[in-house]
């Protein structure tokens, strides 16, 4: 059952995905004064040696972050991203990788609360040494929260996300991030959101999850899209079409519902760098997509009155829920391209080498460090 480490995957082109997104959304929940919760349903280790025997094994990083590492034409979102993994990597040598927990104590601020779940029985004990130095470093600059501002817990995530709703503030970020190792991730993902939004229906609700030919996972998103939520936002980033074997993972999304009105046009303006970046074929794509939720009764035209339910109002293109955006290219859409359609999210040019660039002066150095 516990098979899934995510130090063989720290720092890959799907956390950067996930992450560069989690920096954005803390960043539009930082805007109001009113202290939020912070919930992580599958927080692993918290943070990650890149030159540990796991991920120098699978050396996904180097293809993920290492591209951005060191780059100096990085579109704002991305660069708030890397200087973040900046402050961990002091020396400007690229060598550990903030996990999900990490970002969020970087982003949140004193008076936010971090709840973090973790399964795993070595992770558990890594996160909770490294939240236990993080503290420590945090009090030694004189940093000191009300009340117990992290708490971790050896618990299943989607379990515990419940219990936490609604927060006391009334304003919550949640981040669920499994190993969809097993196939009834999805399924729990979707139920845990379907009773979150119904304690707690301002929610953010941000969801990782892989684009695998498995039905579970083609058709996951159209199943968060039913979900009873406001609005949501969908991006997927493929960095490589997929193999004829079918092996790896090249394409993963993010589905976030009750997304930042801003978050649209941060990804519009992120993405088609990722792609030129990050892009290792010709197969390299995003995709972005949006929808709202229309509530309310359909008034009668001489019948009864309709009730609308969860009727999305989304694209006038596609009538199904889905918008694809001007200029954004088709990605895994099969219909044909016409000239001019679909060129945005390709890669441009080949891939680029990061350079090595010196990093500004570590605000936390030492934490952490286990
Ligand atoms: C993809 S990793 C999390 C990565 C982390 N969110 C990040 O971005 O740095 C998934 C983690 O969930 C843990 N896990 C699996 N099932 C769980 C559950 N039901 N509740 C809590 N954690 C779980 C795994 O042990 C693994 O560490």
């Amino acid at each position: 059952m516990f098979s899934y480490r995510h130090a063989f995957h720290a720092g890959n082109h799907a956390d950067v995905l996930k992450h560069f997104i989690q920096v954005q959304l803390h960043k539009y929940m930082n805007q109001k004064d009113t202290a939020y919760t912070y919930i992580d349903t599958h927080a692993g280790a918290g943070v990650y040696a890149l030159d540990s025997a796991q991920a120098v094994r699978s050396g996904e990083y180097i293809d993920g972050i290492g591209r951005l590492w060191g780059r100096d034409d990085l579109p704002p979102a991305l660069a708030e991203y890397v200087d973040l993994v900046g402050k961990l990597n002091p020396s400007g040598k690229l060598r550990w990788y903030p996990g999900s927990p990490w970002v969020a104590d970087a982003e949140a601020r004193l008076e936010d609360r971090l709840r973090l779940f973790e399964m795993h029985p070595a992770d558990i004990r890594v996160l909770a040494e490294n939240v236990r130095k993080l503290e420590a470093h945090h009090a030694e600059q004189g940093e000191r929260a009300r009340g117990r501002r992290i708490l971790v817990e050896h618990a299943d995530g989607f379990h515990g996300l419940k219990a936490l709703l609604p927060p006391p503030s009334r304003r919550a970020l949640v981040l669920i991030d499994p190993p969809y190792e097993v196939k009834l991730d999805y399924k729990h993902v979707r139920d845990a959101l379907d009773e979150a939004l119904k304690r707690f229906p301002a929610g953010m609700y941000a969801v990782w999850y892989p684009v695998l030919q498995r039905m579970e996972s083609r058709q996951f998103a159209d199943r968060l899209k039913r979900l009873p939520a406001k609005e949501w936002l969908h991006v997927t980033l493929s960095v490589a079409g997929p193999r004829a074997d079918g092996n790896g993972l090249h394409s993963s999304g993010m589905f976030i519902l009750n997304p930042p009105y801003t978050l649209e046009a941060t990804l519009r303006e992120t993405m088609p760098y990722l792609v030129q970046v990050l892009g290792q074929d010709s197969g390299a794509t995003f995709r972005i997509e949006k929808g709202t939720q229309v509530t309310g009764t359909v008034p009668a035209l001489g019948g009864p009155r309709k009730p609308v339910g969860n009727a999305r109002r989304a694209s006038p293109l596609s009538g199904g829920g889905s918008l694809r955006l001007p200029g954004q290219p088709f990605g895994d859409d099969p219909r044909p391209r016409k000239e001019g359609e679909g060129a945005e999210g390709r890669p441009r040019t080949p891939r680029t080498e990061a350079k090595p660039a010196p990093r500004g002066p570590a605000k936390r150095s030492g934490s952490g460090r286990s």
